[in-house]
């Protein structure tokens, strides 16, 4: 390229201001870059000394004169710091300064080559700011705990959240390698190993399961471990997240063992109940029957006043069987299996409010049909709160409303009574807590709301398919 052609490239250039100085520190040269970034015309800085770009104190400190004496030493420098442009404002410089030579050896001057490289010292500035305000994040996180670990499975880094599951302290675990969290049956059998390998192959691995404490206590934990890569795509090491969920894990365990038990209480209930009416309906019913039967043929064959009499005693004994049969009713009621659960409990409602002077109304929207568990549970939930409504509200009127809701059926029994006093109704008073144990045990909840002077709401909510729950390996 002749030179003139090389001048036209070299003046042209934005990204770079390019300008020669003479031995003295003059500027003699001047181009395009150099303008944008600086400010100034070649008019007006040609001739001028390149200690105007420099700040005050450097100037003051003779930086630019020392900046010339090492190009002349060494060559070449290269440098990074704040200039200033003509307007006064600052940016943030890449400058490097060459000594130039003529053929014998003599110094002709200097080539300066200045980047505007504010825009990058930002950004690496903010990249290491937020990297600092992770790594304090990391640091301080209590509630997990997150390390790292070399390719090999070395501990190389530690938190407080670490410290607090694991109890060892960073100096005590930190270059030891991380199967010390394992039981010893699962370092038997490589476990650790091949959760590192299973890491590398797909990137990353959760795992569930039995860690142990520095005191050699055990807890439930679940376990992130990523493998981590360098730029060139080397594996740098592990990313390792650990929580404690033995809490959880025991709260999950003890409310699924209560469910299994209130499970069984209600269940053994059912049968008991099923069988109290059965043997009230096969042989108490049944031999009353006869015995009324007996009553009417002795009647029609005896004189008066004994026929009246006799008669008295038949009706007091039909009187009686009505009322076993109310009983088998409501121990079994039959509409359940008959009829469905929405006839059943409009049945029920009709009877009982009827009896009691309430104004009732049931209304079905119900567009599944419930289980035959879950209608027993509804059923039984509704006969509780109902004669909470007799027992209790002084109300006027209740309403039941039965609907599909969630995959699951939702039930709303609301009064119009005093309200309830409160929640707990201490000892000798079982019918809100069985409610609620009823829901808990078919996997729904239960609610009561209830504003004084306005009313009662209950409202319970069972699944239409009790959830599938796994059981749990054992320590
Ligand atoms: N619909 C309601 N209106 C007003 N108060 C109510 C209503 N339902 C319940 N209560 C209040 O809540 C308390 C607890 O009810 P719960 O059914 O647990 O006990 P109980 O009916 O008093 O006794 P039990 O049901 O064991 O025979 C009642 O004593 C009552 O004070
Ligand atoms: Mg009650």
């Amino acid at each position: 390229m002749d030179d003139d052609r090389f001048r036209l490239l070299v003046h042209g250039v934005l990204d770079y201001g390019i300008f020669l100085l003479d031995t003295e520190g003059r500027i003699s040269t001047w181009n395009a870059g150099a303008e944008r970034i600086k400010g100034y015309a070649a008019a007006e800085i040609v001739g001028r000394h390149f200690s105007v770009f420099y700040p005050a104190d450097d100037v003051a400190a003779g930086k630019p004169a020392r900046a010339l004496e090492r190009a002349v030493r060494e060559g070449r420098l290269e440098d990074e710091g704040w200039r200033v442009r003509k307007d006064g404002t600052r940016f943030w410089a890449n400058v490097v300064i060459t000594a130039l030579y003529d053929e014998q050896g003599r110094l002709r001057g200097f080539g300066k080559v200045t980047r505007d490289v504010s825009e990058r010292r930002a950004a690496e500035l903010a990249l290491r700011e937020s990297e600092e305000r992770f790594r304090l994040l990391v640091q301080s996180v209590q509630d997990y705990g997150i390390f790292m670990l070399d390719p090999g499975g070395h501990i190389s880094s530690w938190n407080a959240g670490a410290e607090r599951i694991k109890g060892y302290t960073a100096a005590e675990i930190i270059g030891r390698h991380f199967s010390v969290f394992y039981p010893a049956d699962d370092v038997a059998a490589g476990k650790p190993a091949r959760e590192l390998e299973i890491a590398v192959a797909e990137g990353r691995l959760e795992d569930e399961g039995w860690r142990v404490r520095k005191d050699g206590t055990r807890f439930w934990a679940n376990v992130v471990i990523t493998a981590l890569y360098d730029e060139q795509g080397r594996l740098h090491g592990f990313g390792k997240v650990t929580r404690d969920m033995t809490e959880r894990r025991n709260a999950e365990q003890a409310l699924r063992e209560r469910r299994r038990l209130v499970g069984h209480l209600v269940e053994a209930q059912e049968v008991e109940r099923r069988r109290i009416a059965w043997d009230v309906h096969d042989e108490s019913i049944q031999s009353m029957v006869a015995v009324g039967m007996r009553l009417q043929l002795l009647a029609s064959r005896l004189p008066e006043p004994h026929k009246s009499a006799v008669g008295g005693l038949d009706e007091a004994v039909a009187a009686a069987i009505a009322r076993l049969r109310g009983l088998v009713s409501r121990l079994r009621p039959p509409e359940l299996d008959r009829h469905g659960l929405v006839e059943a409990v409009s049945a029920y409602t009709d009877d009982v409010a009827g009896r009691w002077g309430l104004a009732h109304e049931v209304r079905d929207e119900l567009t599944a049909e419930p289980s035959p568990e879950a209608a027993i549970t509804v059923y039984r939930i509704c006969q509780e709160a109902l004669s909470n409504v007799h027992k209790h509200a002084r109300a006027t009127r209740v309403g039941v409303t039965l609907s599909t809701v969630d995959n699951g059926t939702l039930v709303r029994i609301t009064d119009d009574g005093v309200g309830t006093a409160g929640t707990d109704a201490g000892a000798g008073h079982f019918g809100l807590v069985e409610m609620h144990e009823r829901a808990e045990a078919a996997h729904g909840w239960l609610a009561v709301r209830s504003t004084p002077g306005e009313g009662t709401v209950v409202e319970f909510w069972l699944p239409l398919l009790p959830d599938v729950t796994e059981p749990e390996p054992e320590p």
